[in-house]
């Protein structure tokens, strides 16, 4: 998770040439698209979706704030939501079952110190009641595999130390434990840097 600071100018090189995609996974007990890539999660089936046009980034922006204000410790303005959302809409998933909006991930990719295309995972959360099926997980590896598209060569991100969840998740993925960053939080909660390297 983000902490509350001033974002980097993004990165506009590699912007998408559809700008106001946001991709949405949707969790149906049927396939519903020929045309979609489904994936079983424990008797759902998990259908990636993309939604098109700014408006509709808008309109999905209170179930991600819902979602994520609802778990994580910082407090986000509606302008950091739109400043990730806007500006990487097809690094940003949501985990859908049928109507609900269930989980979110809200990442971007920028350029760190000069060379490095170091992907950024800002906020994931998913709804209590749909914890431990993978599909945080998911979500995870749905942003991952959009940088690798887009070139990254590192993704990075903070979790408090206390979150085991977050940690294990992260780290079952190949994640590492990079740095410790004393009371990164506003709760004062130390912070750990995790990693993912890609070349
Ligand atoms: C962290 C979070 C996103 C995980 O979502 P999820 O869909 O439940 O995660 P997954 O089902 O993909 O779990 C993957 C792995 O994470 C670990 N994990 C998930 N929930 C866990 C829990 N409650 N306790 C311990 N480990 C847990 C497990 O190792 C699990 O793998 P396993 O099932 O093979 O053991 C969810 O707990 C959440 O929204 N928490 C609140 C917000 C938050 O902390 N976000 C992360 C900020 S960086």
């Amino acid at each position: 998770m983000a902490p509350k600071k001033k974002p980097n100018k993004p990165f506009n090189n590699h912007q998408t040439s559809d700008p106001g995609l946001v991709s949405k996974i949707n969790l149906n007990n049927e396939a519903t698209d020929s045309t979609s890539k489904n994936h079983k999660l424990n008797g759902h089936i998990l259908n990636d979706k993309q939604m098109v046009g700014d408006e509709s980034s808008e309109l999905q922006m209170p179930d991600i704030m819902r979602l994520i204000q609802k778990d994580l410790s910082e407090p986000y303005s509606i302008y950091t939501y739109r400043y990730f959302i806007h500006n990487w809409p097809m690094l940003c998933y949501l985990a859908m079952y049928g109507e609900k909006c269930v989980g979110a991930i809200v990442c971007k990719l920028d350029v760190h110190k000069k060379v490095v295309r170091r992907g950024y995972i800002a906020m994931l959360a998913v709804d209590e009641k749909y914890r431990q099926e993978k599909i945080g997980s998911n979500l995870v590896m749905k942003a991952i595999a959009a940088m690798v598209a887009d070139g990254a060569d590192e993704v990075v991100l903070e979790t408090e130390i206390t979150n085991e969840p977050a940690l294990r998740l992260y780290e079952n993925l190949g994640f590492v434990r990079d740095k410790r960053l004393f009371r990164y939080y506003l709760n004062g909660v130390d912070a750990l840097r995790l990693k993912l390297w890609l070349r």
